[in-house]
């Protein structure tokens, strides 16, 4: 399929892009021509590849290594984004850590580190990127459908930090939209991924709890951030947008 090629001049950014549904979207805003930068923290030799896959075929990307949990790391990459792009128009806030436990079983560590990554480092990594934005700037985050329905035992930090980012979106969008710079929350249902296999633990009870009983791809949540990147969704803003088959249905 041919993608319209809207993001042709653009740059930008995705905290965890080497694999999964960050890995979706680096390839996607490359498609439509952006020059994307992204960040991976243990996957090195995927992200190579990503890298190298594409400018292979002649796009532009540029594969960094920061941890999401670490400031530092955040804010370096969106220099480094800048430095080697000459700018920085789309952030994409993708990289987010599961953890599932029983409650007496939950650690803090595991709560700091959900806090941290999913949702620290979208706060930290939105108000570098805004420094450098201009009009049309877009920023957009991966939340999920668990903000809005937890139908398991042990999910309820995960759950809670993506309801975090529901708030945060808006706030966002308040800060930036004078500035003609949109802020939007993409919350995808069950994903085929690492984080959640098609074929794990958990899939048939989700797909149970399903409209269209079967796992997104990846391509599929990459389709609704390329929509938002793009310059028609310029009136979209502080918004969670859902993408789950009908979970919450
Ligand atoms: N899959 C689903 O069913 C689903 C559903 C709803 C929402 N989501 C959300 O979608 C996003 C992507 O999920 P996914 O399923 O694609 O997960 P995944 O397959 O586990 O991939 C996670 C990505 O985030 C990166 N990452 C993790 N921790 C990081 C850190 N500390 N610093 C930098 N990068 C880090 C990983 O980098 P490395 O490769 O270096 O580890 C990887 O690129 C997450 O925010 C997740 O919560 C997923």
């Amino acid at each position: 399929m041919t993608h319209p090629t809207n993001l042709i001049g653009k740059t930008a950014l995705v905290q965890g892009g080497s694999r999964g549904i960050g890995a979706a979207i680096v390839k996607r805003l490359v498609e439509q021509g952006a020059a994307v930068a992204f960040t991976f923290v243990s996957s090195e030799a995927k992200a190579r590849e990503l890298q190298d896959s594409i400018t292979a075929a002649g796009g532009k990307a540029l594969a960094i290594q920061a941890d999401s949990a670490n400031a530092e790391d955040i804010r370096d990459a969106v220099a480094e984004t800048v430095k080697t792009f000459g700018g920085l128009d789309i952030l994409v806030n993708n990289a987010g850590v599961l953890a599932i436990a029983p409650l007496d079983e939950f650690t803090l560590e595991d709560f700091d580190r959900t806090l941290a990554i999913n949702v620290r480092s979208v706060f930290i990594a939105s108000q570098e990127a805004a420094r450098h934005m201009k009009e049309g700037g877009r920023i957009i985050n991966i939340g999920s459908t668990n903000a809005d329905r937890m139908p398991f035992a042990g999910g309820g930090v995960y759950a809670m930090s993506k309801s975090a980012l529901v708030g945060l979106t808006k706030g966002l969008a308040r800060d930036l939209g004078p500035r003609g710079i949109t802020v939007n929350n993409v919350q995808p249902g069950p994903v085929d991924t690492d984080m959640n296999p098609a074929d794990g633990e958990f899939a048939e009870t989700l797909m149970g709890l399903m409209a269209i009983p079967r796992y997104g791809k990846s391509e599929e949540i990459a389709a609704m951030v390329a929509y938002l990147a793009g310059p028609e969704a310029g009136y979209v803003t502080g918004a969670s947008l859902t993408i789950d088959g009908g979970f919450g249905a």
